[in-house]
């Protein structure tokens, strides 16, 4: 079981590098202003918190998380590539430019926090250390990092104080294979998602209840 995980790990590696590699051919180098972005967040404001920290556990956070994912999440909620139906038209009207001083402003932000749920974080603190090599559960930390914050190059994205109903919805999305949808002449949903669908489809209701608990506390 150990050899699977180490398996995982190293495609994970793989897949990271490969999908740094991609962008930066396919893209021309857009460099963010958090400065312009910060004036371009006012819009965002409403839902994402002023900087970046959101008042509605269904609204993801942005504070601290890592450009080069929000950057790239933006482009995919623009084409409806990331099916998202109150956050698709937010999306719509971004130039790729916009789209870089948006992440470097939120990038630039201190994540608020919030606080475990003390009755369940233990059980998702071992999982997501330690994984469930019996059900063929990776660590969530051998990618997202011992404390949750993730990995831009390889656009694994921060998960430390997310959200709690936001991380459940999401899981259920990588689980059913909802969260992208192929459309035509559009880029595909990132490599890095494929990890999650196989990943999400193993864990059980109880297992997501622990690691968003958890999660919201993670720092
Ligand atoms: C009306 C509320 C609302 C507004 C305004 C809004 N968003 Fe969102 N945003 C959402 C919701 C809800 C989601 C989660 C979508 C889902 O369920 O997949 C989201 C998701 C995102 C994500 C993906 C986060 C992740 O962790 O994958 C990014 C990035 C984002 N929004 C950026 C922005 C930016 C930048 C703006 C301003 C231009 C903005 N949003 C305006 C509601 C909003
Ligand atoms: C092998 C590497 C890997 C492991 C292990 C892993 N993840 Fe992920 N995770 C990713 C990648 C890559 C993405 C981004 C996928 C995408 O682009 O949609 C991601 C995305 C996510 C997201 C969506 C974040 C957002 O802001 O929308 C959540 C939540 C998440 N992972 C939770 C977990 C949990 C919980 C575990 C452990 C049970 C875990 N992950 C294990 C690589 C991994």
């Amino acid at each position: 079981m150990k050899s699977r995980i180490a398996a995982a790990l190293l495609a994970a590696t793989l897949i990271g590098l490969g999908i740094a590699a991609t962008v930066r051919a396919a893209e021309p180098a857009v460099v963010g202003s958090a400065e312009a972005g910060a004036t371009k967040a006012a819009v965002c404001a409403a839902c994402h918190g002023a900087t970046g920290s959101s008042v509605n556990p269904e609204w993801p956070n942005l504070a601290g998380q890592h450009h080069e994912y929000i950057a790239e999440q933006l482009n995919l909620l623009k084409s409806v590539v990331r099916v998202a139906p109150v956050m698709n038209p937010m999306a719509a009207a971004l130039s790729p430019q916009d789209m870089a001083d948006l992440a470097a402003h939120f990038e630039a932000q201190t994540p608020a926090g919030l606080e475990a749920d003390p009755a369940l974080w233990q059980a998702g603190q071992k999982l997501y250390r330690g994984g469930d090599a019996a059900r063929g559960i990776p660590a969530c930390s051998g990618c997202h990092g011992p404390n949750g914050r993730g990995n831009g190059p390889a656009r694994w994205p921060q998960i430390r104080g997310q959200q709690p109903v936001y991380v459940t919805n999401q899981l259920h999305a990588y689980a059913a294979k909802t969260r992208y949808a192929a459309v035509a002449g559009q880029p595909p949903a990132p490599a890095g998602a494929e990890l999650m669908y196989d990943i999400a489809k193993r864990l059980g209701e109880d297992d997501i209840k622990s690691l968003v608990a958890y999660l919201q506390g993670l720092r």
